[in-house]
């Protein structure tokens, strides 16, 4: 199936770690020119390095960001219409939690949470629409969580900004649809990095491996109807598919790659 995502550009936020780099590295196999708009500049430059030899046709760049950061926003935003003229597609992945009990976690965790998870997400959809609105096209793909959908114990705050993620989306979708823009978000249940060499020194994950070892891993398979974890190119594809024409009927939709452990 031709996803005819060849040559258009795609912003991947947080694309240098475990998700958002599988998702960079799917774009990049299907021609895509991508750009990894990441705070950890070191390991965007590795994963760029690997899609460029991919041999997919488009080109792969970095532009450091801070997504909490409007103003940098915007200037990324800029420098992508210098470089690659037309943004078609906008990938939100930059994400953050910390499992913790909602009375034991300060407020600066909080601030972190909703600054990382949601108002990020704001300011990367105000940057980009504008111009999907002039040019009638556009879509906009979020990685919300399962802990969005049900909720999660000690995901509290981050759960409800994983919430705040879909109903953006869905309203969105709802003002944005006329001028042909898609806005879906991806709900990934729990996807553990498979190394070390694949997350950013701000990656969830430097505190996270520790705690899911392979014991921990093996009992929480049992949870899943299909007896697994997901993979981070499992959300990829997902990604992937609803940023392409294939999907262009699908709008304000949360898509579940959680193995069916949940089914809403
Ligand atoms: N991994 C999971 O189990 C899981 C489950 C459900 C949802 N998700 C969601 O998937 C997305 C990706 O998760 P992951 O596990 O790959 O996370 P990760 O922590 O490994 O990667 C996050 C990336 O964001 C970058 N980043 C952090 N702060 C930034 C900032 N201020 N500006 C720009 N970039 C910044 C980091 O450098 C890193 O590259 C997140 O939105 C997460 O909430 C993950």
């Amino acid at each position: 199936m031709d996803l005819e995502l060849a040559g258009k550009t795609v912003i991947v936020t947080g694309g240098a770690s475990h998700i958002g780099r599988a998702i960079a590295l799917a774009f990049a196999r299907e021609g895509s020119n991508v750009v990894i708009a990441d705070i950890d500049e070191g390991q965007a430059h590795k994963v760029a390095s690997e899609a460029n030899t991919l041999g997919g046709g488009g080109k792969t760049i970095v532009i450091r960001t801070d997504v909490t950061d409007q103003r940098e926003v915007e200037a990324m935003v800029g420098r992508v219409s210098d470089e690659f003229g037309r943004i078609h597609v906008l990938v939100n992945n930059v994400g953050w939690v910390l499992d913790r009990l909602f009375l034991d976690q300060p407020r600066e965790d909080w601030e972190k949470a909703v600054n990382l998870n949601l108002w990020s997400v704001i300011y990367c959809m105000r940057a980009v629409l504008p111009q999907m609105v002039e040019n009638g096209y556009g879509r906009v793909v979020s990685i919300s969580s399962e802990a969005g959908r049900v909720g999660e114990y000690r995901e509290a705050v981050y759960a409800a900004c994983k919430a705040g993620i879909i109903g953006l989306t869905k309203s969105l979708a709802r003002e944005m649809g006329r001028y042909g823009i898609t806005l879906n978000s991806v709900c990934p249940a729990l996807t553990v990095p498979s190394s070390e060499e694949e997350i950013s020194e701000h990656s969830m994950w430097k505190l996270g491996l520790q705690f899911f070892t392979a014991e921990t891993q093996e009992k929480a398979k049992r949870l899943y109807p299909l007896r697994r974890l997901g993979t981070a190119e499992d959300t990829a594809n997902a990604a992937v598919f609803l940023a392409s024409d294939v999907a262009s009927f699908i709008t304000g939709q949360s898509l579940s790659v959680g193995g069916g452990v949940t089914m809403i």
